[in-house]
C-alpha cells in the first residue's frame, strides 16, 4: 500500500511536532485526520494543510483530552466517517504547571498524556483492524528512564512535581505500548513508542529557548517510524529518534505491564472480554 493511499489519524495535530507531522502526510497525498483540543487552531491546521497539498483529503476532529467522553465523543465520530484507519499516531500531550484533577478523578498529565490515547486506541481497534498493515506510534519520552512509578494512585501524589508527572505519564505509555503489542501479536498492527528528541517547542518552554532541535526535525522521527518499510513488522519496542533502544527496565517489567493493562481497562470504563484483549 502507498503512502498516498493511507488514512492517518495524528493526534495534537494543531501544534509542534503533530501539526508537522500532519504536514508531511498531506504533502505525500496521505488522507490526513487531525485532532486538536481548540477549534481555531483546528481550522488554522486544515487550512495548512490544503494550503500544502489542495488535492489532498483532510478531516478534523476536536477533543479535550482532559475528558474521556470527549475521546469517546471523537471515536464515534471518526468511526461514522471512516471504515478504516492505517496509521494512528497518539501525540497529543502537555506539561501541565500545576497540579489539575479531572472531572474524571485523574491527574490531568496521566489523563492527557497517557490514559485518553489508550481509551482512543481501543475505541478505533476495528478501524485499525480493517487495515491490511497498520501501525500505531506512540510519541514517549526519554524522560520515562528517569523515574518509578506509581500506578496505584491514578491521581499521583498530592505533593505534585511537574517533571515527575510528566516523565512517569510517558513510562505508562512505553510500558502500555509493549503489553499492546502483545495482545496485537496476531494481528497486522504494529506497535511502537519514540522519543523524538529535545523539540523547542511549547512543551519545553521553560528551558533555555537556545536549546533542543528543530521542530521538522522532531517530526521526521515521528514520520519515519510511522512509515518507513524497514518498520513494517517491528513491534513492541522502544525508538530513540531513528534508533531502536532499551526502554527502562520498569517499562520492561511485565508484571508492570500487566497491571497496567488491567488498571487502564479500569480507569477507562473497559471491561476486558477475554485474555487476548
Ligand atoms: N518537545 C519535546 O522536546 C518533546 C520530547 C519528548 C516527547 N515529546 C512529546 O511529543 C508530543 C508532542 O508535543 P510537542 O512537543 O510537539 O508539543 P506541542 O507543540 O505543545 O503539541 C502538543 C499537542 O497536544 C495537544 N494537546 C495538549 N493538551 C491537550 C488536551 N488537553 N486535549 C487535546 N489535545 C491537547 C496540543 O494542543 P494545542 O495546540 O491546543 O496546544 C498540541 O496539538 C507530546 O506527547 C510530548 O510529550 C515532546
Amino acid at each position: 500500500m502507498e503512502l498516498y493511499e493511507k488514512t492517518v489519524l495524528i493526534t495534537g495535530a494543531t501544534d509542534g511536532m503533530g501539526k508537522e507531522t500532519a504536514l508531511m502526510f498531506a504533502k505525500v497525498g496521505a488522507t490526513v485526520l487531525i485532532h486538536g483540543r481548540n477549534p481555531k487552531k483546528l481550522a488554522d491546521t486544515l487550512a495548512a494543510l490544503r494550503e500544502a497539498n489542495p488535492k489532498g483529503q483532510y478531516y478534523s476532529y476536536q477533543a479535550d483530552y482532559a475528558s474521556l467522553a470527549d475521546v469517546r465523543a471523537m471515536a464515534e465520530a471518526i468511526k461514522k466517517e471512516h471504515q478504516q484507519i492505517d496509521i494512528l499516531i497518539n501525540n497529543a500531550g502537555l506539561y501541565p504547571d500545576k497540579r489539575v484533577i479531572t472531572q474524571d478523578g485523574f491527574e490531568l498529565t496521566l489523563q492527557v498524556n497517557y490514559l485518553s490515547s489508550f481509551l482512543l486506541t481501543h475505541a478505533l481497534m476495528p478501524l485499525l483492524e480493517a487495515s491490511p498493515e497498520a501501525r500505531i506510534v506512540n510519541v514517549s519520552s526519554i524522560g520515562h528512564k528517569l523515574v518509578w512509578n506509581s500506578i496505584k494512585n491514578p491521581k499521583f501524589s498530592p505533593f505534585f512535581w511537574r517533571w515527575v508527572s510528566y516523565c512517569r505519564s510517558k513510562l505508562l505509555v512505553v510500558a502500555w505500548t509493549i503489553e499492546l503489542a502483545r495482545h496485537l501479536e496476531s494481528k497486522k498492527i504494529t506497535v511502537n513508542s519514540v522519543h523524538p528528541g529535545v523539540i523547542r517547542t511549547k512543551v519545553i518552554r521553560i528551558l533555555p529557548v537556545s536549546w533542543g532541535s528543530s521542530v521538522p526535525s522532531g517530526a521526521k522521527t515521528i514520520f519515519n517510524l510511522a512509515t518507513n518499510p524497514a518498520y513494517a513488522t517491528t513491534t513492541g519496542q522502544y525508538f530513540e529518534r531513528y534508533k531502536l533502544a532499551k526502554a527502562a527496565p520498569m517499562a520492561l517489567n511485565k508484571r508492570l505491564q500487566k497491571n497496567l493493562w488491567r488498571a487502564s481497562h479500569d480507569w477507562a470504563g473497559l471491561v476486558i472480554e477475554s485474555e487476548h484483549e
